[in-house]
């Protein structure tokens, strides 16, 4: 794909988690087709949630729409560079009370948890068609719902863009060395925890030998 990923520590994991990577630069004359739209979505739709409640609902952000002029207007000033030139952004929310009333129960304990992992399954699937995502939650929350009409029951959370890798030299310095910065996670044994919290967690030795 491209030399931002994949990492060393991920050569194991099968593709496309393996060359999966954020971008900043995106090509702005890229387009999806609404079939390729649909199957993102699909992925979505297909996630595991508790109960199959399914929490979810999806904006779906195409240049030249007004939902997708709501939603530039209220990007982080960090986010304002480089969203606009993907070529779809979905808008995630989650179902989060049963009914409008701010008093109403809530529709399920696990809404943030599943809305997580759909969006997982789109960004994955994303890269399986040779695309890329990167999620983000830098835009005004509050003014993204007022302006979608984004009901009491649900809560908007993140936008992912979508799209394929630009050409740096098409954005200014500041964006295009976003893609440059170094890609790094907490090692396992920070958070790999075995007998109790904070154990580390020590692979039965016979478990890897075969015996
Ligand atoms: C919930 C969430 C919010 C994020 N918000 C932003 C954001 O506002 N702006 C941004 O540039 N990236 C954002 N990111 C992307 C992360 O910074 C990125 O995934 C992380 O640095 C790891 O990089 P990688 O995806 O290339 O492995 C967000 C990611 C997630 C999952």
């Amino acid at each position: 794909m491209t030399d931002r990923a994949p990492h060393p520590s991920a050569a194991g994991l099968a593709e496309p988690l393996r060359s999966r990577w954020s971008p900043s630069v995106y090509d702005d004359a890229h387009r999806l087709s609404s079939t390729e739209v649909e199957t993102l979505l699909r992925a979505a739709q297909w996630a595991p949630s508790k109960g199959n409640t399914q929490p979810w609902a999806f904006f779906v952000c195409v240049p030249g729409t007004h939902q997708h002029d709501r939603l530039v207007a209220t990007l982080s000033r960090g986010n304002a560079g480089w969203v606009p030139r993907a070529s779809v952004v979905f808008v995630t929310t989650a179902q989060v009370r049963e009914s409008d009333d701010p008093d109403a129960p809530s529709y399920s304990d696990h809404a943030l948890y599943d809305v997580g992992q759909a969006a997982a399954h789109l960004t994955l699937q994303a890269g399986a068609m040779g695309l890329h995502a990167h999620q983000f939650a830098g835009f005004d929350h509050d003014a993204l719902a007022e302006a979608l009409r984004v009901p009491a029951t649900h809560r908007v959370l993140t936008g992912i863009a979508v799209g394929v890798p630009g050409d740096p030299a098409d954005v200014d310095e500041r964006t295009a060395a976003r893609d440059r910065r170094d890609r790094a996670r907490r090692p396992l044994d920070e958070w790999v925890f075995g007998e109790r919290f904070g154990d580390p967690f020590v692979p039965a030795p016979l478990a890897d030998s075969g015996a």
